[in-house]
């Protein structure tokens, strides 16, 4: 094998990627694949991670941020998937450094590992410059993960089947939403499973044949459409929050201190534990932001608004 198709960029190659809310995750049944069929409404957010590929001798990783030490740097890690899955695709040794500049919460519902594999994906394909096409960027990201797929893409979208088919939404309008980063991370699977569990102890059964199949609101899609935080906030809905909030019950006073701080509305986002607030203003986030931070009853909080761009190479293009 060769260390690069011909062509590829001599420097190092940046990409930035968002983060995700899911302003809607409706669940279905257990598959007999142990996934579970979903209409997800992701909405990118403005929190990001960074990933530079620099041409190395093997595949190697480093992460820098406040959370670093939570990331794993071997070859579990989503991004090294994501650079071997790339280089086999096109016939080459993944002979790369990626550095992760981690900024979005680990282990907290906001797809970061996610994140950080869309911009590997991105960062090696224009490094080796292996020109490969939308389609198999997308396809590439279905196999590594659910919510990877989303982060190449950015903005808002409806994800079908377990998150990964994907139809872009238009959004008339920019929101403003607060994270509370909770303490340690949740395990999505984990959530997941206790999802089925209540389901269970409640009667209502966990499969396919028991739940019906998971649609999307047109109230909130009308919402994002004409970019109306108080629409939106009526019509903000996750089917793994009474799982989270099960696995981690302390989030409920977090969510309860950012609604009495003056939040539309809050929710935990995607399997958790951080927890999302809508505001009405931009000064509202500020406000909800401070308050949160010293309620004791999160780590730190964090203002932004979406929906954000989907992974972009920023330098070395
Ligand atoms: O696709 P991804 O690897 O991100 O999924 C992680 C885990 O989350 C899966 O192994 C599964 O337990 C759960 N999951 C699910 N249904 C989905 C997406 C994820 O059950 N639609």
């Amino acid at each position: 094998m060769t260390a690069a198709a011909p062509g590829r960029r001599p420097g190092p190659v940046t990409v930035r990627v968002p983060a995700k809310v899911n302003v809607q995750l409706a669940v279905g049944g257990r598959r007999p694949d142990g996934f579970h069929d979903l209409a997800n409404v992701f909405l990118a957010v403005g929190l990001y991670d960074e990933v530079t590929a620099t041409p190395a001798d093997t595949l190697t990783l480093t992460c820098s941020g406040p959370d670093a030490d939570q990331v794993p740097l071997d070859a579990s890690n989503l991004a090294a998937r994501a650079a071997t899955a790339l280089a086999a695709r096109h016939g080459l040794e993944p002979r790369v450094h990626l550095h992760i500049a981690k900024d979005i919460p680990v282990a907290g519902g906001m797809a970061g590992g996610s994140a950080d594999a869309a911009a590997a994906l991105l960062a090696c394909d224009t490094l080796w410059g292996t020109h490969t096409s939308r389609d198999e960027l997308l396809a590439l990201c279905a196999e590594l993960g659910s919510d990877v797929p989303f982060s190449l893409v950015g903005g808002a979208a409806l994800g079908r089947g377990r998150g990964e088919l994907l139809e872009p939404l238009p959004v008339g309008g920019t929101f403003h939403w607060v994270f509370a980063v909770a303490d340690g991370g949740l395990s999505t699977p984990a959530v997941y499973k206790e999802c089925d569990r209540l389901r269970d102890a409640t009667g209502q059964g966990a499969t396919t044949a028991d739940i019906p199949d998971p649609e999307p609101s047109p109230a909130l899609l009308a919402a994002l459409r004409t970019g109306d935080p108080a629409a939106l906030a009526a019509a903000l809905d996750n089917d793994l929050q009474p799982a989270a909030l099960s696995l981690r019950p302390s989030l409920a006073a977090t969510l309860t201190a950012g609604t009495a701080a003056g939040a539309l509305a809050a929710l935990v986002s995607g399997s958790g534990p951080t927890t999302a607030f809508l505001a009405a203003t931009p000064e509202d986030a500020d406000r909800i932001a401070t308050t949160l931070r010293t309620s004791g009853t999160c780590r730190t909080a964090r203002p932004t608004t979406g929906p954000a761009p989907g992974a972009t190479v920023v330098s070395g293009a």
